[in-house]
């Protein structure tokens, strides 16, 4: 008890202040509540198919990183590293059901993040559109705000259970709810590119692009048009970065030089 009044109490006292001095002089985020879209082919790594769990676990660490700086962060899966949707409906299939199977594999995708996050020690709750009650909660709009003012990560799994929509809309919808700051899409590039760079060498980066012309631009497919329409009819903000590059997420964050804001 002595040695606690003389001697811990203090020295906690004095370290809470210390560390309250430094935080004063600390950068801020410049984004308070994001919504990250990780497509399936960010879950692969370099698999040709499936889920690679070394690579989750490495997307689970950027996250946490980003998570300690007090982002509120929702994330929404694509399934592509396991099923396509639009693939299935081209080999035959009944276009809706294949749209449904594309849910599923966002949900498996949702189920290993989450995994992932909590081995990290991130906090989170699995919200799908789909109900699946034995796994996850349902999607449930102001819960998933309370979750994420309550310090945790939410993974959107299922997109918006809606055939016909892809996980780029879905985001864009989840990101316009839950009252999101931007976008965050987390893609192989560095950013938005003038022509598709992995096939054409001189295509050019930009740094910055308005919502107008990233919607109106045919060559500038780096989310599909439903997705930018909706995010320029509501003045959402949509930062694509390489989440290859470690450190990305947080330098994004920051409001660093990464990739491209479209804004
Ligand atoms: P607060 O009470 O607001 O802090 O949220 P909470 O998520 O901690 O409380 P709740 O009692 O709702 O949930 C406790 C745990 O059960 C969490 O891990 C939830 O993800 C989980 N959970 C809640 N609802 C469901 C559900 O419908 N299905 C499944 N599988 N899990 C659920």
């Amino acid at each position: 008890m002595l040695l606690d009044c003389c001697g811990e109490i203090p020295q906690l006292f004095f370290k809470q202040l210390f560390q309250k001095f430094m935080a004063k002089g600390k950068k801020k985020p410049k984004y308070k509540r994001i919504l990250l879209k990780l497509s399936g082919e960010a879950m692969r790594g370099k698999r040709e198919y499936g889920i690679d769990p070394a690579f989750i676990s490495y997307l689970a660490s950027e996250i946490a990183e980003a998570h300690k700086m007090g982002v509120q962060i929702a994330v929404v899966t694509g399934g592509g590293n396991i099923f396509r949707g639009v693939a299935g409906s081209k080999r035959g299939m009944d276009e809706a059901t294949a749209h449904y199977m594309g849910m599923l594999a966002t949900i498996f995708n949702a189920m290993a993040l989450q995994d992932a996050l909590e081995r990290k020690g991130v906090n989170t709750r699995l919200q799908t559109a789909i109900e699946m009650k034995q796994i996850a909660e349902n999607f449930i709009r102001k819960k998933a705000i309370r979750h994420m003012e309550k310090g945790r990560v939410v993974v959107l799994g299922g997109g918006t259970g809606l055939p016909f929509i892809t996980t780029d809309t879905g985001a864009a919808m989840r990101g316009l709810e839950l009252g999101c700051d931007a976008i965050f899409k987390a893609t192989k590039v560095d950013g938005v590119y003038s022509d598709d760079p992995e096939k054409n060498p001189r295509a050019k980066k930009y740094n910055e692009l308005s919502l107008k012309e990233a919607f109106q631009n045919e060559k500038i497919t780096i989310l599909d048009k439903a997705a930018v329409e909706l995010c320029m009819r509501n003045n959402l903000h949509i930062v694509v970065f390489n989440i290859h590059k470690k450190g990305a997420l947080k330098k994004a964050l920051m409001g660093e030089k990464v990739g491209t804001v479209i804004r």
